[in-house]
């Protein structure tokens, strides 16, 4: 009897402390600030915790996958035991659960078996777009359009949170700058400057203005940090990089996502200069948490705590766990490393609960942000889910979002647009038809070969007259191709049937569409390439069109930057369209018909060979820059340094000019600001937008500078013959750096000032800044 009331206290105290929760979160919303907000839930958190138990606690901070969607190695466990853990509230939280059905079920087994009944946090990779899927982060980043991007985060969010989902582990900031990694797909780029305004971008709009709304969703912003520039672009490899480079190029896009309030980090997979990053404290505890004063909780990668023993940095995962926690990593995804090892390591007097305690706190913290407390099923609505996911509304916007992420590379003799009413376009290639790849990786719940193909696309929107014929030409990748050996790929080779049928086919008609590339797994996790080439089938296929018909449009279809140059020097029209998801194919007919005028720019340069990379336009100059009157200079005897097609860079069907660059002021203190003006003229006959560019060279530092760093950018809209002044204004915001003195600070001298469509520009004026 005795033991029952003892049971039954803490749940009494439990509910007086919801309800009165409750109360206040709704009063909250009319009467107090945000700030009062928080307080409140601290307090609330701090009630709930003198409750909790230390095993109670430590199960806060363990994350489970679920049983049908793995992302990770597998890890050997017994389901049963599992879900006896989950019932007896020893799991904070799960990943890759979906569905109101079954985020439901796992709720249950907390609510109705847990002593403190602490809902569970669902999480799960919601990378771009929940079911209704957009264009792989990278191809939506060309889009450099802030709104678009946010509203796409913010219908995934809608989508996946009908489907009781609470988390999404997105944005991935991962400054990339190397097209063989296998993840550079998944991020915004190669420039610190875009990789930051697009992650807060899509931060907003997953998180909304209010977490504890039923259409908003926690981001993640990954990997912390440095997993971007994993040394060959070979997943998971080591970082090598050195202060200067981790602060001024891999941090910043962190620093802008955890001021805008992202609500989770997570840690990463690879060393950072000798310290693998989930047992990094001098970048999560010390900077992340104690010098930026960010709040919310950090979550390891799959297994990451545990794969501090491979990378011989702890002995077994006792102390992996001890050197985990220390360094500020919260929450146990997979390792089964906490659960195991943190009380004892409390017993063992080697780590003090406190640390246990402020961690439990940071993740009890979001759920009441998430109203979970309020009701742990608030997202579990049926009727919601079967409207809300995949609707109508959502797949139109999916359209729009990439026909504007789409590239025009080159556009020799206006090929493009086509007029509706031609005559004939023969449609080939080993990805015209393929609903699959434009669904691209990490796609959630994406359903395979759901996608608009080309084929479709161009069919719906061509005149009924055209006359329209489509042939494979050979195969992207051979029968027995297996995920994880994408070599195989190189060998997939071209049957002389196929190719026969597509030549007759190219040989006949006006214009062809070839569309070739990546399928959707030859870019993502563990998905490296040693070389970023078409495969050999389809450079013959290529080869072989062209000898027959010189109008070639290449449907560009891929995850990361390619080596195109064969095809960029023969081939008169390339469209970049990466994986544009799952209106691919219309989208791509808007821009080919010329319903769209396209106005994406490459977040990422396109180098003309593999064995450039790490390619990236804000290199610094060394002190032999390229001088075509020396032999003895900084580059390849037998390939160029720059890029075949530059960051920043894209076409319209119109033209641009850029006019009348000039500065308020040229010479200015360090706390002073100057405001820059251009004149952008569409000189063509067409309305379109574009990306106007500005560009910062420092010319002399305590540190050597990059020869050019993106600082601002405006997307405007232009009609035929108008002109528009745009203005920029540069302040010490933009002009500081992390110098020789360990801090971030503008030094005086003298700056160049550059405008224009793409990095390569070479409009530019001066200032000088005095002390
Ligand atoms: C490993 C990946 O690195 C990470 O980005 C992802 O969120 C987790 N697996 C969970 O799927």
């Amino acid at each position: 009897m005795k033991k029952q009331i003892l049971l039954i206290i803490p749940i009494l105290l439990l509910a007086i402390l919801l309800y009165s929760f409750k109360k206040h979160s709704v009063d909250n919303k009319k009467v107090h600030s945000v700030t009062d907000l928080d307080k409140k839930i601290e307090q609330k958190v701090d009630s709930v915790l003198a409750l909790m138990t230390i095993k109670e606690k430590i199960g806060q901070m363990v994350q489970y996958s679920g049983r049908n969607i793995k992302t990770g190695p597998d890890s050997n466990t017994n389901e049963k035991e599992k879900i006896e853990k989950i019932k007896n509230g020893m799991v904070g939280s799960m990943l890759s659960v979906v569905s109101v059905k079954n985020t439901r079920e796992f709720q249950h087994l907390v609510m109705d078996n847990s002593r403190l009944k602490i809902p569970l946090l669902f999480g799960y990779d919601v990378i771009h777009g929940y079911k209704t899927i957009f264009p792989i982060p990278l191809g939506e980043s060309a889009s450099w359009d802030l709104e678009l991007i946010k509203k796409s985060a913010s219908i995934a969010a809608k989508e996946t949170s009908a489907s009781g989902v609470h988390w999404t582990f997105a944005p991935m900031i991962d400054v990339s700058r190397d097209a063989r990694w296998g993840r550079i797909m998944e991020g915004a780029g190669e420039d610190p400057y875009l990789v930051s305004q697009i992650g807060v971008a899509r931060v907003q709009g997953f998180q909304g203005n209010d977490l504890s709304l039923d259409n908003t969703i926690a981001a993640c912003a990954k990997h912390f940090a440095g997993y971007g520039l994993a040394e060959g672009g070979r997943d998971y490899n080591s970082v090598n990089i050195g202060e200067y480079e981790l602060n001024n190029d891999v941090l910043p896009p962190f620093k802008a996502v955890a001021n805008a309030g992202v609500a989770t980090f997570m840690n990463a997979f690879n060393t950072l200069d000798g310290i693998p990053a989930t047992g990094h404290k001098g970048i999560q505890r010390d900077l992340l948490k104690d010098k930026w004063n960010w709040t919310g909780f950090i979550v390891s990668d799959w297994g990451s705590i545990g794969e501090l023993v491979p990378h011989g940095f702890a002995k077994d995962k006792y102390q992996a766990s001890e050197i985990a926690i220390k360094a500020g990593s919260d929450m146990d995804m997979e390792s089964y490393a906490y659960e195991d090892n943190l009380e004892q390591l409390v017993n063992d007097g080697k780590i003090d609960i406190a640390l246990i305690d402020d961690a439990v706190k940071r993740i009890l913290k979001l759920k009441f942000k998430l109203g979970l407390f309020d009701d742990p099923y608030k997202y579990c609505n049926e009727k919601r889910e079967k409207r809300e996911v995949y609707s109508v509304e959502n797949q139109n916007f999916a359209r729009e979002v990439a026909k504007k992420s789409i590239v025009l590379l080159k556009n020799k003799n206006q090929l493009l647009p086509l007029k509706k009413h031609i005559n004939s376009i023969a449609i080939i290639g080993p990805l015209a038809n393929d609903k699959n790849a434009p669904i691209g990786n990490w796609r959630a719940q994406g359903v395979a070969n759901s996608a608009v193909s080309l084929l479709e696309g161009i069919k719906s929107t061509a005149s009924p007259n055209t006359k329209i014929v489509y042939e494979k030409g050979c195969d992207l990748i051979p029968n027995n191709y297996k995920e994880n050996k994408i070599t195989t790929s190189k060998q997939a080779t071209t049957d002389d049937a196929n190719l026969q049928r597509a030549i007759n086919a190219a040989k006949n008609a006006e214009v062809v569409l070839l569309a070739i590339g990546e399928n959707a797994f030859q870019t993502g996790e563990a998905k490296s390439q040693a070389e970023i080439g078409f495969t050999k089938a389809q450079l013959e296929l290529l080869k072989a069109i062209y000898k027959v018909n010189n109008n070639i449009i290449i449907i560009l279809m891929n995850g990361r930057p390619m080596d195109i140059t064969w095809a960029s020097q023969n081939v008169p029209t390339i469209l970049e369209c990466w994986h544009l998801g799952s209106q691919a194919g219309n989208a791509i007919a808007d821009v080919v018909f010329g319903d769209y005028n396209p106005s994406g720019k490459l977040p990422v340069s396109f180098p003309y060979n593999s064995n450039q990379e790490p390619f990236y336009y804000n290199h610094q100059n060394t002190g032999r820059p390229n001088n075509s009157h020396s032999r003895f200079y900084s580059g390849y005897t037998d390939k160029p340094n720059e890029a075949l097609y530059p960051f920043g860079y894209g076409l319209s069907y119109t033209t641009f000019e850029y006019k009348n660059l000039r500065l308020d002021k040229t010479d200015i203190k360090k706390d002073d600001s100057i405001k820059l003006s251009i004149d952008v003229s569409n000189t063509g006959n067409m309305d379109g937008e574009e990306v106007v560019q500005l560009y910062i060279h420092d010319l002399v530092g305590s540190l050597t500078r990059p020869v050019k760093e993106l600082k601002g950018f405006e997307k405007i809209m232009l009609k035929a013959g108008q002109t528009k002044t745009i203005n920029f204004n540069i302040d010490d915001k933009l002009l500081q750096f992390y110098t020789v003195n360990k801090k971030w600070e503008v030094e005086p001298g003298d700056f160049e000032v550059y405008v224009g469509g793409n990095s390569s520009t070479t409009l530019k004026t001066a200032f000088t800044i005095t002390n």
